[in-house]
C-alpha cells in the first residue's frame, strides 16, 4: 500500500507525522519511508547518512534496494530512504524526472519493492511531483495547522483536490494546543470535510526532545500526548481502509 504525506505549507509536521506513522505502522508490517523532499528532514530527525537517496535514484539511475536504511539495528520491519544530495543540488531537474513517463518505471521498482506499506514525505506544495505521486497513492494524508495562514493554504489544497476528483485522502490537524483550535477554523473545516479529519495532534515537546535523541517520538515516548494520537490515527486508518 502507498501512502503520500502533504500540505502545501512548509513547517506544519508533515515529516514529524510521516517519520511517527511510518514507525506505528511498521509494528503492523514491513514499512518504508521514501522522503521525497530534498530537505532530507527523515534521514536529518533520525540523524543517519543522506549522502546518497532517492534523488540519487533518480539522476545516476542506481538500484533503489541500495538506497533502503535500517535506521534501528534489529528492527526488521521499519526502513527508509533519504532524499540524497542532488535534489538538493539540482532542485529544476529533479522536479522533471516527476513527469508522468519519465516517473513510470520508477514507480514500477518502487512497487515491487517487498513491503507492505510504503510512505512517501513530499515537499510542501502543489507541484508535477507530488501531483505524480498522489496519483499513484492508495491513500494520501493532508497536514494542517490550525493556524490562519494553514487554513488559507488547506483551502487551496481542497479546491485542488476537488478539480482533480480526489477523494482517497484523510486530513491531519497538527500542533494544537489545549482549546486552540478557533470555533471559526473547526467549523469551517468540519463543514468540508468532516469525515475526512482522521486525527487532531497536540502541541507536545515530546516530539522536539525525541529529534534531539534521533528517535521517532513515537518509539522513545510511546506515551506521550503525541505519540497516543499516532497510534490512534494508525488504528483508525486501518480501520478505515478494511470498511
Ligand atoms: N505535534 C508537534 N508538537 C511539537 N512540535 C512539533 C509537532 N509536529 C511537528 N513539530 C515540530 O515542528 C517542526 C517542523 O516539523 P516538520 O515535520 O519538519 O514540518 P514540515 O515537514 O511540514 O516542514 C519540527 O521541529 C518538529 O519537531
Ligand atoms: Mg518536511
Amino acid at each position: 500500500m502507498l501512502i503520500t504525506i502533504t500540505s502545501l505549507k512548509g513547517g506544519v509536521g508533515k515529516s514529524t507525522v510521516a517519520l511517527n506513522l511510518a514507525y506505528e505502522l511498521s509494528k503492523k508490517g514491513k514499512t518504508l519511508l521514501i522522503d521525497t523532499d530534498p530537505q532530507n528532514s527523515i534521514a536529518s530527525f533520525l540523524c543517519v547518512d543522506f549522502r546518497k537517496g532517492f534523488s540519487e535514484v533518480l539522476f545516476d539511475r542506481i538500484d533503489i534496494g541500495d538506497v533502503i536504511i535500517q535506521p534501528f539495528k534489529g528492527n526488521e520491519n521499519f526502513y527508509i530512504i533519504p532524499n540524497g544530495l542532488k535534489g538538493l543540488k539540482y532542485v529544476e531537474e529533479y522536479e522533471e524526472f516527476f513527469l508522468h513517463d519519465i516517473f513510470f518505471p520508477v514507480m514500477k521498482q518502487i512497487k515491487s519493492l517487498p513491503f507492505d506499506f510504503i510512505l512517501f514525505d513530499t515537499p510542501p506544495r502543489i507541484s508535477k511531483q507530488n501531483k505524480e505521486l498522489i496519483t499513484y497513492s492508495d491513500y494520501f494524508m493532508v497536514v494542517v495547522n490550525p493556524d490562519p495562514a494553514s487554513y488559507a493554504s488547506f483551502y487551496i489544497f481542497l479546491d485542488f483536490l476537488n478539480k482533480n476528483n480526489l477523494e482517497n485522502f484523510f486530513v491531519i490537524i497538527n500542533k494544537v494546543e489545549p482549546n486552540e483550535i478557533s470555533e471559526e477554523f473547526s467549523l469551517a473545516i468540519q463543514y468540508k470535510i468532516r469525515q475526512k479529519i482522521i486525527g487532531i495532534i497536540p502541541l507536545d515537546n515530546s516530539v522536539v526532545r525525541a529529534e534531539g535523541e534521533c528517535q521517532p517520538a513515537t518509539k522513545l515516548y510511546t506515551d506521550s500526548p503525541f505519540s497516543l494520537t499516532i497510534k490512534d490515527i494508525v488504528m483508525r486508518f486501518l480501520d478505515l481502509i478494511k470498511r
